[in-house]
């Protein structure tokens, strides 16, 4: 399974990269907000450091200003992939650029028929959100689910990625429902990381290991 970095802040992406654990890097216009500066000089830079797909998202809501907008941000870096709302302009938009050779990642996908649909336009990427279903009460995993038996039955050219993750076990949950990629923030990225119990195992190595130095070195 593939994990993706849901940020534009550069620092976190380098610290993953340097994990080696991170394939990608998914932003949006919340994440840009919270970095500010210029988008496309951020995206150049996120495109530089990321070995793999880079998500732009368009802010323009009629077809051909998505279009002109994915045509700008593919022309940035190679790794980019146009992240497009689903909606009729949307699925029109994924269409007319998956015609280019454009790769798009179809975004605020809430149900597995969306995720169909723009599977069909030509979308490369599917994100649908689980943790803002969960808000609402339903269960986002079984759309991860359903779309993976999906994408898997009709062998359909294009990868899930799990988004809007909240904690581990949404990581956890989306492997085993079969997603491609999780895009997650940093701070679940290091709680994965950590169990209190590594941590107490470590402290207790140090702990004997400094024991059986003193007592070494009292004998001898
Ligand atoms: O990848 C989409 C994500 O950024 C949305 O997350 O937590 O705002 O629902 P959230």
């Amino acid at each position: 399974m593939k994990l993706f970095l849901d940020t534009a802040e550069i620092d976190e992406i380098r610290t993953g990269i340097r994990w080696g654990v991170i394939d990608g890097v998914t932003t949006n216009p919340t994440l840009f907000a919270k970095v500010g500066g210029s988008y496309d000089e951020v995206l150049r830079q996120i495109c530089k450091l990321t070995p793999g797909p880079v998500s732009a998202e368009v802010i323009a809501d009629d077809v051909e200003g998505m279009v002109a907008e994915g045509r700008h941000f593919a022309a940035l870096a190679p790794n980019i992939v146009v992240k497009i709302p689903m909606c009729e302009n949307g699925l029109e938009a994924i269409s007319r650029l998956a015609e280019e050779g454009i790769r798009t990642n179809c975004t605020l996908i809430f149900s597995a028929n969306q995720g169909l649909l723009a599977a069909k336009a030509g979308a490369s990427f599917l994100s649908p959100f689980v943790g803002r279903l969960d808000d609402v009460n339903e269960e986002g995993m079984t759309v991860i689910r359903e779309l993976a038996d999906i994408v898997g039955i009709f062998e359909l050219e294009t990868e899930i990625i799990t988004a809007s993750v909240r904690h581990p076990r949404h990581v956890t949950d989306a492997a085993l429902a079969g997603a491609h990629i999780a895009t997650i923030p940093f701070k679940v990225l290091q709680q994965m990381v950590r169990h209190p119990l590594t941590d107490r195992g470590i402290e207790l190595f140090k702990a004997d290991w400094a024991k059986a130095t003193k007592a070494a070195s009292a004998k001898g």
